[in-house]
């Protein structure tokens, strides 16, 4: 019996399939009421007052930051360690990213690491990634430091459904916050979708016209803008989805205490997301030097077993034009060779968790590469 990284058939929902119902029989198929109340329904879930639905996370980035009135010829300041589509969402508002690194026991961004980058290069925006969930040990800190520069934060939050640092929700704490309904994610669609959350009232007003081709009167451009719309079938089932989404954080809660428990004593590292920080457990990271031959043991054990993320973005040719504070990023780029992501998902069973330690525990006492991780 193989262990799939996740299961995301959702042909036997009846939630799906009532969204998608309503949305045939009403013959609205992009920004109708299925996304308004969707909107709604988001931001009051993490206590912002506005939400835009757009087509990806990807453009919530870049939308957000637009509307921020960040673009061509302005530096902003991301982790080293995320996936591509950070530094990509970045760029497709015309900045230029710039890259410090991250704290090796969550993966964020290093508030240290950022703040010398504030006083070495100019920065317009800073976009801390909420990678698997967390916020980092720095968060308040980070917060502080890009007040006090003066520098908008936009919380890249495309991860961290849910989640909560000091009792407050990940995404209503900068100037805005992108989100992503990949359906992947803890909050998952049926296909691409995104989210830009807000408090601020004119940001969101300009999110909306950038969403559909900066429109003054219908069908007069007042600039090209962007064509990311979100579509109703989409919003109708993440509206249906949204009231599980705390029960499912906590069973993944549960479940990667599970594994903590069964791998303690083990010669890997947990990547966790930062004291006060209730994260939303989206993935099970380890960490061993190892890595590749426990994910290929793994395999040959019917588990899937994910990488995120093989290499930094200081290591993507994509962005060999970025700037890297400090010049180097050495704790994203070793992360990049030891992470490993066990299946985690609410649908997975105890006694498959316990199958995969198992099997992760007989990976080690087999006598393999045991050398301890780089610290
Ligand atoms: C941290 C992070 N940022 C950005 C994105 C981009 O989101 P999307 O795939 O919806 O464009 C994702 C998801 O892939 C993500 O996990």
């Amino acid at each position: 019996m193989t262990i799939p990284f996740q299961r995301l058939a959702a042909d036997a929902d009846p939630g799906v399939r009532r969204a998608v119902g309503r949305v045939l029989a009403s013959g609205r198929f992009v920004l109708g009421p299925e996304v308004e109340a969707f909107e709604r329904a988001f931001a009051a879930s993490i206590g912002v007052a506005h939400a835009v639905g757009v087509a990806s996370g990807t453009d919530a980035i870049t939308l957000a930051l637009a509307a921020a009135g960040i673009g061509p010829g302005d530096r902003v300041l991301t982790a080293a360690f995320s996936t591509g589509y950070t530094a990509i969402g970045i760029r497709h508002a015309g900045a230029t990213p710039v890259f410090a690194d991250v704290e090796p026991g969550s993966l964020c961004l290093d508030a240290g690491a950022a703040a010398r980058a504030l006083e070495e290069q100019e920065v317009r925006a800073i976009v801390p990634v909420h990678i698997f969930g967390g916020a980092g040990a720095g968060w308040g800190a980070l917060l502080e430091i890009a007040d006090r520069h003066r520098v908008p934060v936009i919380e890249d939050a495309c991860q961290a459904h849910g989640a909560r640092a000091s009792g407050r929700a990940l995404g209503s704490f900068g100037k805005a916050a992108a989100f992503s309904f990949y359906p992947t994610k803890n909050l998952g669609a049926l296909g691409d979708a995104g989210l830009v959350a807000t408090a601020d009232e004119g940001l969101a007003a300009r999110v909306r016209s950038l969403r559909s081709g900066a429109q003054g009167k219908r069908h007069h451009h007042l600039a090209p803008g962007w064509n990311s719309r979100l579509d109703e079938i989409q919003a109708a089932v993440l509206r249906e989805r949204l009231p599980a989404l705390p029960e499912g954080n906590r069973r993944r809660a549960a479940l990667a205490l599970r594994y903590r428990e069964l791998l303690a004593g083990l010669p890997l590292r947990f990547v966790t997301p930062g004291p006060a920080v209730e994260g939303s457990s989206h993935l099970f990271v380890i960490r061993t030097a190892p890595r590749d031959a426990l994910r290929a043991h793994l395999e040959a054990a019917g588990i899937d077993a994910l990488v995120h993320y093989p290499a930094a973005l200081t290591e993507q040719p994509a962005f060999s034009d970025a700037a890297v504070a400090g010049g180097t990023c050495p704790e994203a780029e070793a992360a990049a060779r030891e992470v490993l992501s066990l299946p985690l998902h609410p649908g997975l069973a105890e006694r498959e968790v316990e199958r995969v330690a198992a099997s992760v525990r007989a990976f080690f006492a087999r006598g393999r590469p045991t050398e301890p991780v780089s610290e």
